[in-house]
């Protein structure tokens, strides 16, 4: 089955819910109906993860769980060592999802250095999909001559109103890659703009809210995150709101390449 068919649409992120209170809010998400969590090596949340998902009592089959390989463990013969590390870590035998969390830092490596063991890992079983985190359309194309057509199944990288990504989104989606949104909700700052403010008050909506209901209906999946209970439950409520075309274009209208998230050792941008 293709991802598109299993991936819940909007997941939970997990970068910083740490010890008791990480627990606590993921438990949370899972209460409030989210079933996809997002986590990485590097968040350091991957026990919390675990420990939730034993506490709630759900069946490992109803949550779709995404984890990311650091770079760190880019090296040869770690990759794999190190998502066994994150199984036992998260509790589970296979995680649904496995992300390459960047491109090596500064092209030090070459992707199929780094590729080719994710590959070996989805053929031994130990994560269902495969997908790529922080790639360009460049990056990308390598990813797909190195993995073959229909294995990287998603990129995960920042989109919001503020960054929304347009020309990898449409190489996404012409090549059948799911686009994952990450900081979905711009970490809080949406309502510095007006017209998204505006826009979500005629649908009596948070601008959070715009913003996700907005991405769903690109076709994008979303991982907003949040450490308190409402803001927990009020970004999952919005799966309900459906925008019109004409709001879709006017969110459309607030792309300013925002980059939030952009490391010196990171690649060219599209
Ligand atoms: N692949 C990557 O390289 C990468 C990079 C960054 C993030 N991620 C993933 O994406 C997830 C989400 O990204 P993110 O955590 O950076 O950003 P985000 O989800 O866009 O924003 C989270 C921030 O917004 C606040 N917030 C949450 N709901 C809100 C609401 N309804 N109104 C106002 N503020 C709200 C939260 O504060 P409170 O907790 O106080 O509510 C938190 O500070 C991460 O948890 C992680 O899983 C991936």
């Amino acid at each position: 089955m293709k991802i598109q068919e299993v991936m819940p649409r909007l997941g939970f992120g997990t970068y910083g819910r740490w010890k008791a209170e990480g627990i606590e809010a993921i438990l949370c998400a899972l209460e409030t109906g989210y079933r996809h969590l997002d986590t990485a090596q590097t968040y350091d949340t991957e026990t919390e993860v675990g420990t939730a998902l034993e506490q709630s009592g759900l069946a490992r089959a109803e949550i779709f769980l995404t984890t990311k390989i650091s770079t760190d463990n880019y090296a040869e013969g770690r990759l794999i060592p190190s998502l066994e590390t994150s199984l036992s870590h998260l509790g589970v035998d296979q995680v649904d999802l496995t992300l390459l969390h960047w491109p090596s830092p500064n092209g030090a490596q070459p992707l199929a250095a780094y590729l080719e063991p994710l590959l070996d890992a989805q053929d031994r079983g130990l994560t269902k999909y495969i997908g790529v985190s922080n790639f360009t359309i460049a990056l990308l194309d390598q990813a797909r001559s190195i993995a073959g057509e229909g294995r990287i199944a998603t990129n995960q990288v920042e989109l919001n109103p503020f960054i929304q990504n347009k020309k990898l989104a449409q190489y996404c989606a012409d090549h059948g890659i799911m686009v994952t949104c990450y900081q979905p909700i711009a970490h809080g700052r949406l309502g510095d703009d007006p017209v998204l403010v505006d826009t979500a008050s005629r649908y009596d909506a948070s601008p959070e809210q715009l913003a996700l209901a907005f991405e769903l209906a690109k076709g994008y999946a979303a991982i907003p995150t949040s450490g308190k209970r409402e803001r927990i439950a009020s970004n999952f409520a919005a799966l309900h709101l459906k925008l019109s075309p004409e709001d879709i274009a006017l969110i459309e209208t607030r792309d300013r390449n925002l980059r939030a998230i952009a490391p010196d050792w990171g690649p060219d941008w599209d």
